[in-house]
Formats: C-alpha cells, sequence, structure tokens
C-alpha cells in the first residue's frame, strides 16, 4: 500500500510492523488525511497474520505528533464536528486494534499527539520527549480521550494540571509517572521500540492479544469484573494449541513453535 503522509515497513521475518507518521516539517500535525492513513494502515496490519506488534513512530525527531492539525481544524464549525462525529471514527481506530501497538515518542507529544500515544498499548520515549494536552491555550479541550485515559494513566492532580496550566511532562517524568515504560537516550529509541516489538511478536499471536484485552479491560470495568474476565480468558487459552505447545515445550525442554498464521 503506498501513503502520502505515513510510511510503512513490515517485517515478515519478525512479525513487526511499523508506521512512521511522515509530516516533519508540520511537526507531524495530524491532518484528517493523515488520521485517514494511520487508520487504513492499522485496518491493512491488523489483518495480516504475519504481523505481531506495530510500532508509531514519528519522523524528524522533533516531534512525534504536534497534535491535530490546528491549521484545518480552524475552519471546523460545531455542525461538521457533530455531523462528522469529529475526531472519533479515525482515531479510535488506532486505540481498537487488536495486536499489540507501541508508540515511540521521540520530540514532542501534544494534543492529538499526546492522546494518539496513549491509544497505543506501550509508550517509550527518547531523552528529548516531552508530553502535554496544551489545548486550553487554544480555548479548545482534548478531544480524543486525552482527559479520560490521562486521569486514569497518571492521576486526577496531574492529569489537571496538564490540561489546565498545559505544561509539559518531560520523559523522566512521565517515566516516573507511569506514562511511559521505559526512556532511553533519543538515538537508541527506535532500536529500543523495534527490539520490543521483535520480542512480542515472537510470542503466540493468539495469547498476546488475549493478554492485551484482559489489560485494556482493567480501565473498562469494576476490579470484581476485570479479575471474572481475567479468569475466563485464562480458562479460554487452554483451548489454544499455543497454549499446549508453551506448556509441551517447557516440559520437554526445547522452544515452542507456534501457531502464527
Ligand atoms: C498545525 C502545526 C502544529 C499543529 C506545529 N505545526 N504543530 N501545524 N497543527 N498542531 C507547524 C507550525 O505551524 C509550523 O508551521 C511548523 O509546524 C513548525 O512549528 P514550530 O512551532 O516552528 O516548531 P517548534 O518551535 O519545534 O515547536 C513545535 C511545537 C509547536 C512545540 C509542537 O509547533 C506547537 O506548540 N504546536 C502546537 C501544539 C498544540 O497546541 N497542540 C494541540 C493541538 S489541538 P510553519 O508553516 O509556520 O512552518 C489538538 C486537539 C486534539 O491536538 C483534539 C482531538 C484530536
Amino acid at each position: 500500500m503506498s501513503y502520502k503522509l505515513i510510511e510503512t515497513n513490515l517485517d515478515e521475518v519478525t512479525g513487526v510492523a511499523s508506521i512512521v507518521l511522515n509530516r516533519p516539517e508540520q511537526r507531524n500535525a495530524l491532518s484528517s488525511e493523515l488520521m485517514t492513513e494511520l487508520s487504513e494502515a492499522i485496518e491493512h496490519f491488523e489483518g495480516l497474520p504475519v504481523v505481531g506488534c506495530i510500532v508509531i513512530s514519528g519522523k524528524g525527531g522533533k516531534a512525534f505528533a504536534g497534535g491535530a492539525d490546528i491549521k484545518e481544524m480552524a475552519g471546523r464549525t460545531y455542525s461538521q464536528n457533530y455531523k462528522d462525529n469529529f475526531i472519533t471514527a479515525n482515531w479510535e481506530r488506532v486505540a481498537q486494534c487488536r495486536k499489540p501497538t507501541i508508540a515511540a515518542v521521540s520530540g514532542y507529544a501534544l494534543g492529538g499527539g499526546c492522546e494518539l500515544a496513549m491509544m497505543c498499548d506501550i509508550i517509550v520515549a527518547g531523552e528529548n520527549a516531552k508530553f502535554g494536552q496544551p489545548e486550553i491555550n487554544l480555548a479548545l479541550l482534548p478531544g480524543a480521550g486525552g482527559t479520560q485515559r490521562l486521569t486514569r494513566f497518571i492521576g486526577k492532580s496531574t492529569a489537571m494540571d496538564m490540561c489546565l496550566t498545559g505544561r509539559m511532562l518531560t520523559a523522566a517524568e512521565a517515566l516516573s509517572l507511569g506514562l511511559v515504560s521505559r526512556v532511553v537516550p533519543t538515538d537508541e529509541l527506535m532500536d529500543l521500540a523495534l527490539d520490543m516489538a521483535k520480542t512480542i511478536a515472537s510470542k503466540s499471536r493468539m495469547t498476546a492479544m488475549m493478554v492485551k484485552e484482559a489489560v485494556n479491560t482493567a480501565y473498562e470495568t469494576s476490579l470484581s469484573q476485570g479479575v471474572l474476565f481475567e479468569r475466563r480468558a485464562f480458562h479460554s487459552v487452554f483451548a489454544t494449541g499455543d497454549a499446549k505447545e508453551g506448556m509441551t515445550a517447557f516440559t520437554e525442554n526445547r522452544p515452542p513453535r507456534w501457531d502464527n498464521k
């Protein structure tokens, strides 16, 4: 598939797919055209059996994404927003991806950029990363889940601080708050992200998808319902060939061979 505003790559040997947001001169601002391409790429990779993990990053190193495209948004009206269900359609496609996703954040992840990163399953960051929800400076508010995901991920006080003052978190702060899982020197970021993706893609695809679903359920339900969901998933994983293979391979002291087709 060919795209204008993103670059994609698939390593069929490792099962790692990557998507690079490619508007560096506009700090990878997330125009609707870019988001349409991104959602199409996610759809495409999700449907390919060979893909085990998807990495999303931003071209140029200065920004993962500077947010929704403000210049494009400036002309929108309430009626258009309502009729188009503005922001929901293409954006939520990333959060709904059933395969594991990693956001590799170098530079700014602001507004919709921060929200896009939070729709991924794991965020890893270069030391130069900055996370923020500065919509308040435009008299806007986050519109792609920022007020909700940020609050669940880092707590009310810091989320309020970021959304009300517009202040950015450094990579180190984001790490200490649990927003990101790892921070590395910026020039090592893509190696780290691709390596993590390779590790994830080397696991049983089906079980990895079940793990993702189970962890995400923690954000959607009560603890008792979440634990019940996990128990049911745990019971059902025994019906898969991969779980049998994993336990058999362990007892036979050999590497497992997953049914990753
Ligand atoms: C449109 C953007 C943009 C954006 C940067 N640019 N961010 N264009 N939408 N979100 C453009 C600039 O206009 C400029 O274009 C070029 O990219 C380079 O930007 P600079 O400001 O010169 O770069 P730099 O000094 O490196 O600063 C980078 C930056 C800053 C910190 C990211 O550009 C910035 O503050 N951008 C806006 C951040 C923001 O408010 N994000 C929230 C958007 S609202 P020209 O043509 O002049 O060279 C949002 C709502 C989400 O995301 C709602 C749901 C999705």
